[in-house]
């Protein structure tokens, strides 16, 4: 059983493999006791929670000693003598913003239910039980259930939080955090995903320390800048050792990730719905459902932290059919051709690719309405008959007739002012009339917050993909949300646009992707604007960047994999000099960190020299052979690029058989120190060979002594692949 309740002693334990949450009531309190390390038993709270009077507490007539401020919390609210940040905020009908929760029951189900219109884990062949804590505040008769998922042998527990009004006068949610954890102490490190457009996902690790440290995003996107996730850490915590509790949010929209440590040093941390300019109108009788939200915890480092997300993702959250199967190759024109290609290009390009070995072919922006360029129709979906006189569905059945799969780019949230469907729908787009409405990448983004919107992509979208054999679609998104505001929605719901946007787009991202579960579909949002949980669990992988330059993209797909597997990175070869940074690397070292993710090209090969091409074709054999371990297998990261002038990453495959290892330099070192890249969890007696740089090794060897890494030149790599003899 993963989830026990002790009766007597008013204790919730729930357990997995390595890991225990723990909470219980101290009277009517809900507190929080522990969450880490296993923990079978707790003696008593009051030995746990070592709760007593402070100066400057308060408390009630009855009991002087039980200050909230001064305990732990399990859902903390605004109004008690917890006067630090609640974890959930309202408003009532009579104006006041006081909210307390008591028990009201409780009960524990077996799997795992669904979360109505939002991303969700799921249970594949593993035990799931869930806690649904229900609490009740008497006077707004507000109910609220706390959920708690226990994935036993991942060792992960997903939380949600889901009100009702069971009154009869609405209420207005002004902040509610998916999950809240209150840690006894302050000596951690926080870690976080931050960046900017071709620069996601950059680890930022800092002391922690009084105060409140967020990262947040009020973008109406998960967004390049900052990623729905977080950790705390010990301070020495490396990949290897170390306690780390995370929190990842599945959630494409605005969230917030918060960290606070109190005058006690106590750590609370949250993540969730951002409760900036949100207010969430609850009728009587109308229920609220908060996204989910992961935590995992490690006491084995930030690399066991990282496997667990990429374990529970691939199985438990990404829900297409392409989760657990080996992905295509694919070529994409977009850097190749940009707005100037028509069938014959494409053909060619398709024909040489399928030489080389590639897969899928893309044909990405620019086949649609008067798309010659980046500032006019978007949202004029029939295709431009000029550049491809035989259609999508004649230019998919040429490419299927070369052996290879098609796929096709989409923009689907975007819409051009210099467009048909803006000209006859001038009032679908996220908008307040009478303001100034921002371009971006001179477009506007209609407003999913209508649901006459969502049908409609629903139903135009749908037919292209019906009329055509698409084997695979790129979704995109170009743009941030300015000027947020919804002509659909009345005045008392305006603060609900960006969020109900969100609910929008993942009704059309449900209906499409169950009606056409065959497509591989992979997300993009001016690359990696949008690399989040929420969009995984429909759509299995992202394209992780617009910068395809072999070395800034080390730093990126470091950063990505603390939270998301390998398999969900798209990840391509593309031309020198780089489109984006201009750099100039080797085919080699482009190869090497492509084929940490999903691999594929994106650079137009029909002017490339037959030595290149040859280059091209051989590192599709080889991902061929490797791309099974890095997709599914275990992935760790050996040197960090954030750290020095070097990267490298191993993937185990599950059966131990089958060792990939990358290294990359980024600057030559003239006579550099010896630099040693060691393996992690090989069999010791077992022999591994490499059979293309014929390296024969024990395990122990690989990794007591490693691999040397010396840099020879600017930009190096090298790879290796080892089988167990
Ligand atoms: C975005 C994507 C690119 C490409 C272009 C097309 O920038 O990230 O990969 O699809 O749009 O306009």
């Amino acid at each position: 059983m993963a989830i026990l309740f002790d009766e007597k002693k008013k204790i919730f334990y729930l357990h997995t493999k390595k890991t225990s949450y723990i909470m219980g009531f101290l009277e009517e309190h809900l507190v929080h006791i522990h969450w880490g390390k296993r923990l079978n038993e707790i003696s008593s709270i009051e030995q746990a929670v070592p709760f007593r009077r402070r100066n400057f507490s308060h408390y009630t007539a009855e009991n002087d000693q039980i200050c909230l401020d001064n305990i732990p919390q399990e859902y903390p609210t605004y109004g008690n003598t917890d006067l630090r940040s609640p974890a959930f905020h309202a408003q009532y009908a009579d104006g006041t913003t006081i909210t307390a929760f008591r028990y009201v029951s409780h009960s524990i189900i077996n799997g795992k239910p669904e979360l109505d219109g939002l991303p969700h884990t799921f249970r594949r062949d593993d035990k799931v039980e869930t806690l649904d804590l229900v609490l009740f505040d008497e006077k707004t008769k507000l109910e609220v259930h706390l959920l708690y998922s226990v994935f036993e042998d991942k060792d992960a527990i997903t939380r949600s939080v889901k009100v009702v009004n069971t009154g009869d006068v609405k209420a207005d949610i002004k902040r509610i955090m998916s999950a809240n954890v209150d840690l006894f102490g302050k000596e951690f490190d926080v870690i976080s995903l931050c960046g900017a457009t071709q620069r996601e996902r950059y680890i930022n690790r800092s002391p922690l320390t009084f105060g409140e440290y967020r990262v947040d995003s009020k973008r109406g996107a998960s967004s390049h800048m900052r990623n729905p996730f977080i950790a705390v850490a010990s301070k020495y915590a490396t990949e290897d050792v170390g306690e780390v509790y995370s929190m990842n949010l599945l959630y494409s929209g605005n969230f917030t990730a918060d960290v606070y440590v109190d005058q006690y040093g106590m750590t609370r941390m949250g993540i969730g719905i951002n409760d900036f300019d949100f207010n969430w109108k609850l009728d009587a009788g109308e229920t609220f459902q908060s996204p989910e939200a992961v935590l995992v915890y490690s006491d084995e480092g930030i690399g066991a932290m990282s496997r667990i997300y990429h374990d529970l993702y691939r199985e438990n959250l990404c829900r297409s059919k392409y989760a657990m199967k080996v992905r295509p190759i694919l070529i994409n024109n977009w850097e190749a051709t940009y707005f100037d290609f028509n069938e014959e290009k494409i053909l060619e390009i398709a024909t040489k690719a399928k030489k080389a070995g590639v897969e899928l072919m893309v044909l990405d922006d620019g086949w649609f309405g008067k798309r010659n360029n980046d500032e006019c129709a978007m949202g004029d979906w029939w295709v431009n008959t000029e550049k491809l006189p035989n259609g999508i569905d004649g230019l998919a059945e040429k490419v299927e007739a070369l052996g290879m799969k098609f796929g096709l780019w989409f923009e689907p949230e975007a819409i051009s002012p210099d467009s048909d469907l803006y000209r006859q729908h001038p009032d679908w787009h996220i908008q307040v009339p009478g303001r100034t409405t921002h371009l971006g990448r001179s477009e506007y983004l209609l407003d999913l917050a209508n649901d006459e919107v969502c049908d409609y992509l629903i139903d135009v979208i749908g037919n292209i993909i019906r009329s055509a054999k698409i084997s695979y679609v790129k979704w995109d998104m170009n743009r941030n949300m300015t000027d947020i505001g919804s002509p659909a929605l009345p005045a008392d719901r305006q603060r609900e646009t960006a969020h109900r946007y969100m609910l929008g787009l993942y009704k059309i991202m449900d209906a499409l992707t169950s009606e056409f579960e065959d497509i591989l579909f992979e997300s993009c949002s001016g690359g990696g604007g949008r690399f989040d949980a929420g969009m995984l669990y429909y759509m299995p992988q992202t394209w992780a960047s617009d910068n395809s330059d072999g070395i800034n993209r080390l730093l990126i797909q470091y950063g990505t994999s603390l939270a998301y597997p390998a398999v969900t990175m798209g990840s391509h070869v593309s031309a020198v000099p780089n489109h984006q940074i201009h750099r100039t690397t080797s085919f080699k070292t482009r190869y090497t960190t492509a084929s940490m993710g999903q691999f594929g090209f994106e650079l137009d090969i029909t002017k490339m020299e037959d030595e290149e091409f040859e280059k091209m074709a051989e590192c599709i054999k080889h991902y061929k052979k490797v791309r099974e371990t890095v997709q599914f297998g275990d992935m760790y990261r050996l040197l960090s690029p954030f750290e020095g002038n070097y990267a490298a990453w191993q993937f185990l495959s599950k059966d131990g058989t089958q060792v990939y290892i990358c290294c990359s330099n980024v600057l030559a070192v003239p006579n550099g120190p010896y630099n040693f890249v060691k393996c992690r969890n090989l069999e010791p007696d077992a022999i591994y060979y490499d059979e293309d740089n014929d390296i024969r090794m024990s395990g122990a060897e690989l990794m007591s002594i490693g691999l040397p890494h010396l840099e020879i030149r600017d930009f190096d790599s090298k790879t290796y692949f080892f089988k167990k003899q």
